[in-house]
């Protein structure tokens, strides 16, 4: 199994580009299912979520053309030949659940695999189910497998009991078809719901309220093949702003959007991080004096995203003093903290609440990626720490992070990957 080997690393400095954003992609993607014509999407990098996608849809009968050189997808559903998911594929990605809601707008009819958990949560889609009822679907499970029918969609008000991101997006992909006008209530505000609508109006739907919690949509007869580039991927973004932050390093981050890394400039600010801001697309990253214990609550976008809980539990577990981190989306999103408390992190966990007392080093060993966001967070921490990390299970970091050692080399990392 292949391996990261990472040895305590010069402070970073120099500059990194971050590429197209995996949970804008997916979505995306899936929602090329509803029209028959030709969508080509760019900024795509070749993560094994996406290639993993790619085949889900190639199963069904989608023509899928990827130039992974290029960063770019041709994406054309011209014959849809079944309507059923491969379990074996679709239960290894959560994404995958979001080729329903298109496959109901456009064939009326899906059957899906129901996603497994995942080490962080057990990923409930009661929320989607519920929208698609909403909208006049049915929904029987038998052996694992959602079958989902509807004569046709009528549009609704739905109210969602959490701003689900997945939940919005697959409501908003079902409603674009579907007669009458469908308004989603408590909806998701992240970005990558913005950039799902931008694509969606693109192909001709129409839709309103995207990045705030009320989505309007009104069906529309038909839908068009469409040319998009997708966004930066503001978790990469992130995590390689605490690669320079951790290395007490000096990098600058481009090719960024700042309005999608506000909340992690503002709790990288609050850390005594320095964030100057170059350009609308462009951050250097570096630190003066010393950096500062703070508290942090992870939150539905504009609140501080779920997804960079890892990446700053390890920055936080080297700065002296007693920091807390509050997880309020995911269930069970500790658990890389036991890998970093065998690099010697000082970590107490309560429920959903982790006090991290920082230590002056960590050190390497062995230790397991549990998770994509988790193992993230274990490559910062190594590179801080004194000696030799060996990273496994390194494929749930592939799944988000494209060539992640290639872009930390060009800043001074000492990593390695190991066949
Ligand atoms: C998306 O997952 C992202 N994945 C996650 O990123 C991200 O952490 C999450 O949104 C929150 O921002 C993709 O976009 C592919 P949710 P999703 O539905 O849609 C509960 C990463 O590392 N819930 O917003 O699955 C759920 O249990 C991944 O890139 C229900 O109860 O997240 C969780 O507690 C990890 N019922 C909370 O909502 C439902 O029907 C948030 O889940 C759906 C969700």
């Amino acid at each position: 199994m292949t391996k990261f080997i990472i040895k305590t690393s010069p402070c970073l400095t120099g500059k990194v580009s971050i590429g197209g954003c995996k949970n804008a992609i997916l979505p995306i993607l899936a929602a090329s299912l509803l029209t028959s014509e030709c969508c080509k999407i760019y900024s795509v990098p070749a993560l094994s979520d996406v290639i993993a996608l790619c085949s889900i849809l190639e199963d069904i009968g989608i023509d899928v053309a990827f130039d992974e050189k290029k960063e770019c997808i041709l994406v054309q559903a011209k014959n849809i030949v079944t309507l059923k998911t491969d379990y074996q594929k679709a239960s290894k990605m959560r994404a995958s659940f979001l080729i329903m809601g298109a496959l109901l707008s456009r064939c009326h009819e899906a059957i899906i695999p129901l996603p497994g958990g995942c080490p962080i949560g057990s990923r409930p889609v009661d929320l989607h189910l519920k929208g698609f009822a909403a909208l006049g679907a049915q929904a029987e499970q038998s052996h694992g497998f959602i079958h989902i029918f509807a004569k046709e969609l009528q549009g609704n008000k739905i109210y969602l009991d959490f701003p689900s991101v997945g939940a919005t997006e697959n409501i908003m992909i079902a409603a674009t078809l579907a007669k009458g006008t469908t308004t989603i209530v408590n909806a998701a505000a992240e970005p990558e719901i913005i950039d799902l609508a931008c694509f969606l109006k693109k192909m001709g739907a129409m839709i309103s309220g995207e990045g705030s919690n009320t989505i309007t949509i009104t069906g529309v007869e038909k839908l068009y093949g469409a040319e998009y580039t997708v966004m930066p991927d503001r978790i990469e973004a992130g995590t390689f702003m605490i690669a320079a932050a951790i290395t007490k390093g000096d990098v600058i981050v481009e090719k960024v959007r700042e309005k999608d890394i506000k909340p992690i400039l503002a709790k990288l600010s609050e850390a005594n991080v320095k964030t100057q801001k170059l350009d609308e697309n462009a951050f250097r990253i570096y630190t003066k004096e010393k950096l500062q214990p703070i508290s942090l609550k992870t939150m539905p976008f504009p609140g501080f995203p779920t997804d960079m809980q890892a990446p700053f539990m390890s920055l936080l577990s080297t700065i002296k003093g007693m920091s807390v981190i509050t997880e309020t989306v995911f269930e069970n999103r500790f658990i890389h903290a036991a890998e970093l408390q065998r690099m010697g992190a000082k970590i107490n966990i309560e429920s959903r609440s982790a006090m991290i007392e920082g230590v002056d080093k960590l050190t390497g060993t062995q230790v397991k990626a549990s998770d994509l966001r988790g193992g993230a967070g274990l490559i910062l921490s190594a590179l801080a720490a004194e000696g030799k990390t060996e990273i496994s299970d390194i494929y749930h970091i592939e799944r988000g992070y494209y060539h992640i050692e290639q872009k930390l080399k060009k800043i001074g990392a000492d990593i390695e990957i190991k066949p």
